[in-house]
């Protein structure tokens, strides 16, 4: 018999948990040469430390048979960890990553979130048994693919800038994102999304769609000088945010209002920002973009970005 429990993830054995992780990821196609058992540990000890990450977990004879980690701590949404539930090979096992996944639903629901949302990430070859496994678990469920993303990586230093600089169209100029707030950028985003083809900013409420504009323009979190903005006279027509990670460059959000699209504006404002990254000296610069979304990725493919992997991401809304 396979017992349910909900918990926060401060409060359980970690190491128990991190020893069956690491044992049923070693047998599987997410095995992974780098990841050790105390790296398992250590990691799961930081994600720890934020009390709003929870582990749902399902035990047989107090055998850890399954773990979800949820993470809680968004507003309105939440999130289960990439690649979650982990059951272990037992005959139950579909039953088992069910069970996880429909008390989650659950407490999602009691703590009075709307949204729930798993990205099956990174998706590779050797994972595709994995994805149709994981897509079965998640539509059984209730919950509806929200899009298919391409993750997309530029080598700066073998990717070479044209010579000739493609100009802005006359009257606009270039501003540095610390010049202007975020109360004169939020129509023109929301603007340049809700006419896009981004899928998943699509699949929002408009009220998650501020949350995310909050969230990407937060100013509590650095940006790398290579975000730009382009202002026709005071009026922000694109931008181009850049943040810094630990071994790339992310980029994104970026967007042009529908009235100057395909004009050339984001052509001239990534050759500035792919500038800056290389005066820089930035190894890699990256992103994600759906891979429906056409004239992003055509935009992305002419500054050298390939994908890397795909990703899905499966959501539920709570009614
Ligand atoms: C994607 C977006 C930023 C492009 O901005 P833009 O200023 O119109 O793009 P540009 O005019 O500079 O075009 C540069 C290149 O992008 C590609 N592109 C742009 N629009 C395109 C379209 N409608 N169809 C096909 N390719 C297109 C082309 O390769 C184009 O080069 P070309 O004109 O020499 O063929 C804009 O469509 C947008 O804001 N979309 C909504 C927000 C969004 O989806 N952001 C990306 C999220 S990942």
């Amino acid at each position: 018999m396979v017992k349910i429990t909900i918990n926060k993830l401060s409060d359980v054995n970690l190491d128990k948990i991190a020893d069956f992780i690491f044992v049923t990821r070693q047998s599987s196609a997410f095995h992974s040469d780098s990841k050790t058992l105390v790296s398992v540990r250590r990691s799961l000890r930081e994600t720890a430390q934020d009390d709003h990450n929870i582990a749902i977990l399902a035990a047989s004879d107090d055998e850890i048979v399954g773990t979800l980690q949820l993470y809680t701590g968004f507003p309105g949404m939440a999130f289960i960890d990439n690649w979650h539930p982990i059951v272990g090979d037992i005959a139950n096992r579909n039953t088992t990553a069910q069970s996880l996944i429909k008390a989650c639903k659950q407490h999602v629901k009691e703590i009075g979130l709307e949204r729930l949302e798993v990205n099956l990430s990174p998706i590779l070859d050797v994972h595709h048994d994995a994805r149709d496994e994981y897509k079965l678990w998640y539509e059984n469920s209730g919950f509806y693919r929200a899009t298919k993303e391409a993750f997309m990586r530029v080598d700066l230093k073998s990717f070479s800038l044209s010579s000739q600089v493609p100009l802005l169209p006359e009257g606009l100029r270039f501003e540095e994102i610390d010049n202007v707030k975020n109360k004169e950028f939020e129509r023109p985003f929301l603007e340049s999304f809700r006419h896009g083809k981004d899928r998943l900013f699509l699949d929002f409420t408009p009220a998650q769609q501020m949350i995310a504009f909050n969230y990407w323009l937060d100013r509590n979190r650095p940006f790398h000088r290579a975000s730009i903005l382009v202002m026709k006279d005071e009026k922000v027509v694109g931008f181009s945010i850049a943040r810094p990670k630990s071994e790339s460059v992310d980029l994104g959000p970026v967007g042009v209002i529908p009235e100057y699209w395909r004009m050339g504006v984001m052509k001239a404002v990534l050759y500035e920002t792919i500038n800056r990254l290389r005066e820089d000296n930035e190894r890699f610069a990256t992103l994600e973009a759906d891979v429906d979304n056409t004239p992003a990725i055509n935009l992305y493919k002419m500054y050298g970005f390939e994908q890397v992997y795909a990703q899905e991401y499966y959501a539920w809304r709570v009614k």
